[in-house]
């Protein structure tokens, strides 16, 4: 079969199936059978196509038609330049993710720290793996952790590190959200190793892009993330806030004074989780997505007397 009536005919099942963006959709899953880029497709709309590759096109054609995001057919997802692997045990990174590296950059910029400063940071519910190797990448010298509550998510975002090269850089851990390096504080816990118990836990930034849907939000959510992607990562929490309550006073006792914790939110939780950061933050900030959308809040570790955004702890 020729290369054009291949995609003419996925396109035509994508879009009687009622799938979104059906040509990009139509034409990712043939470059991905093909092993060949989106350039190939349109220099040679008229190559024969092998009947094996023709059989595996309208194979994945038609998974795609059950609702299966293309990005767990193809087993690849691009963030931040990188190209990463996506299993269905880990959620699909999401171009809104990478304003929470922005917010990173921009605000290790505004300190003076440079890529050659060894910041510490921490990734909680690191998935993929995307915001920690990401930050790996910008921040050459950065000490980095991620930690999730899912195993098979983890192995996922450890095999990305080691294809980039960065498994020596980044820290996985299997653990809930900051646990590991707080009880390494209490004392005949774990990691207490003395001396350096308070190094273990000194972050210049806690990152997070946590699950945040609340189950009265289900309807909103698209049906290839409720059906398809893993229900820990999104949410069906009760109330949407809960990762947030326990890990804005977890982040607290985390980071360096001045440290700073930077989350994406869900699109109406501007207000909610910003009034959860009372006392002993400063310098509250919420960014907006490109569709304008609120979707990172920063906040700075202050001291615990002083108002918000005067204080400089
Ligand atoms: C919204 S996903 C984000 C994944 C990735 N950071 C990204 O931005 O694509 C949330 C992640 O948090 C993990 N998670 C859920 N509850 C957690 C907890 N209590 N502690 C640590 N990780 C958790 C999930 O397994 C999932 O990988």
């Amino acid at each position: 079969m020729q290369l054009r009536q291949a995609l003419k005919t996925g396109l035509k099942t994508l879009v009687e199936s009622g799938v979104p963006s059906p040509e990009l959709a139509a034409e990712l899953l043939l470059m991905h059978v093909l092993g060949r880029d989106r350039g190939y497709l349109y220099a040679y709309p008229e190559a024969e196509i092998s009947e094996e590759i023709t059989r595996r096109y309208f194979q994945s054609v038609a998974e795609r038609a059950t609702g299966k995001p293309t990005q767990y057919i193809t087993g690849h997802q691009e963030f931040w330049g990188l190209d990463l692997e996506v299993t269905p045990d880990v959620l699909i990174p999401r171009p809104e993710t990478e304003h929470v590296v922005e917010a990173v950059i921009d605000l290790a910029r505004r300190q003076g720290f440079d890529r050659e400063t060894p910041l510490r940071i921490v990734d909680v519910g690191t998935g993929s793996g995307c915001i920690a190797l990401a930050l790996a990448a910008e921040f050459p010298r950065a000490i980095l952790f991620a930690t999730d509550i899912s195993r098979p998510a983890l192995d996922v975002a450890s095999r990305n590190a080691a294809r980039l090269g960065m498994a020596e850089r980044v820290k996985f851990l299997e653990r809930d959200l900051l646990a590991f390096f707080l009880d390494a504080r209490a004392p005949g816990q774990g990691f207490n190793q003395g001396p350096d118990e308070s190094f273990l836990s000194a972050f210049d930034f806690v990152v997070s892009n946590p699950p945040y849907v609340a189950r009265g939000e289900l309807d909103k959510v698209q049906r290839e993330v409720r059906e398809f992607e893993p229900q820990l990562a999104w949410g069906g929490l009760e109330r949407g806030d809960e990762i947030y309550r326990r890990l804005i006073p977890q982040a607290r006792a985390a980071l360096k004074p001045g440290g700073w914790l930077i989350v994406e939110i869900g699109y109406n939780m501007g207000d909610a989780v910003a009034a959860l950061l009372g006392d002993g933050w400063a310098d509250i900030g919420v960014q907006p997505d490109l569709a304008g959308i609120p979707r990172v809040i920063s906040a700075r570790k202050g001291s615990l007397i002083g108002t918000r955004n005067e204080d400089h702890a």
